[in-house]
């Protein structure tokens, strides 16, 4: 009786162990996890905001099938927003070329070519490995803004082609573009006002696969933008 007492006793003990171990190591001490969402009124253009810019190009580049959605989590990492972007992708606040969620888009991963997003798929531009940096340098918030919406200055240089790049390219470009639909160009974007799959799918109108997939339905400021700017003739401005 005292033999198994003894076992089951020691037996609990290393549990207890191996669970303290197991949490003390899940989070790292630069990890925050708690910092809250911040909401401002006004988008401040020095500043790179998460849920606006950040988040949707790790939505549309990453956290996609195979990759680093829930399900996928390949070598554990998860970017389908900012608990698990932190938790998981090595995020030190303020020290981008100590995180590797900033360092793997450099090619700058475990092995020597080990970037991300892989090939096939194209690497991020400059501009939003930029924005990465950024982020992470202003202390990796959680933060957004609502900015005023300009539907008056509305073309497709400052406009439309941002949207596109942040919320729609990251899955329609490269070999294997998603429904077969390429956004690299304006050419490729005039083809889908063309046959009125754009507005169709951001307006999730029936018939039509709602995008951008796998995300919130984009703004109503944004599809106005995009209305307005079909509505004038969807130029190369
Ligand atoms: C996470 C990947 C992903 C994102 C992000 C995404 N798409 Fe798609 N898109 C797809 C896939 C995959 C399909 C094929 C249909 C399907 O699976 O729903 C598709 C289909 C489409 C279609 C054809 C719809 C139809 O009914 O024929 C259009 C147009 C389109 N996308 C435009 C966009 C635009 C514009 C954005 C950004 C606002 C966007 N996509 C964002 C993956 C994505």
């Amino acid at each position: 009786m005292y033999r198994t007492c003894l076992k089951y006793g020691t037996l609990i003990f290393s549990i207890i162990v191996f669970v303290i171990n197991v949490s003390s190591c899940k989070h790292e001490p630069y990890i925050n996890p708690d910092k809250p969402l911040t909401i401002s009124a006004y988008c401040d253009e020095d500043t790179v905001y998460f849920q606006n810019t950040v988040l949707p190009l790790l939505l549309t580049n990453c956290a996609v099938s195979g990759c680093h959605d829930q399900e996928s989590h390949k070598e554990g990492v998860v970017l389908t927003g900012y608990t698990p972007i932190i938790e998981t992708s090595g995020v030190k606040y303020g020290n981008p070329s100590g995180s590797k969620l900033y360092n793997v888009l450099l090619g700058r991963g475990k092995g020597e070519d080990d970037i991300m997003p892989p090939p096939p798929a194209s690497p991020f531009s400059d501009e939003q490995k930029q924005i990465i940096f950024d982020w992470i340098s202003q202390g990796a918030l959680n933060n957004s803004c609502v900015g005023a919406c300009d539907t008056l200055n509305v073309s497709f240089s400052g406009t439309v082609w941002p949207l596109m790049q942040t919320w729609c390219a990251g899955c329609h470009k490269g070999n294997n573009p998603g429904g077969n639909i390429r956004i690299e160009n304006y050419q490729d974007v005039f083809a889908i006002v063309e046959n009125g799959k754009l507005m169709g799918s951001v307006t999730h109108a029936p018939g039509y696969s709602p995008m951008p997939k796998n995300s919130g339905k984009l703004s109503d400021c944004q599809i106005a933008e995009i209305r307005i700017w079909i509505e004038n003739g969807a130029l190369d401005d």
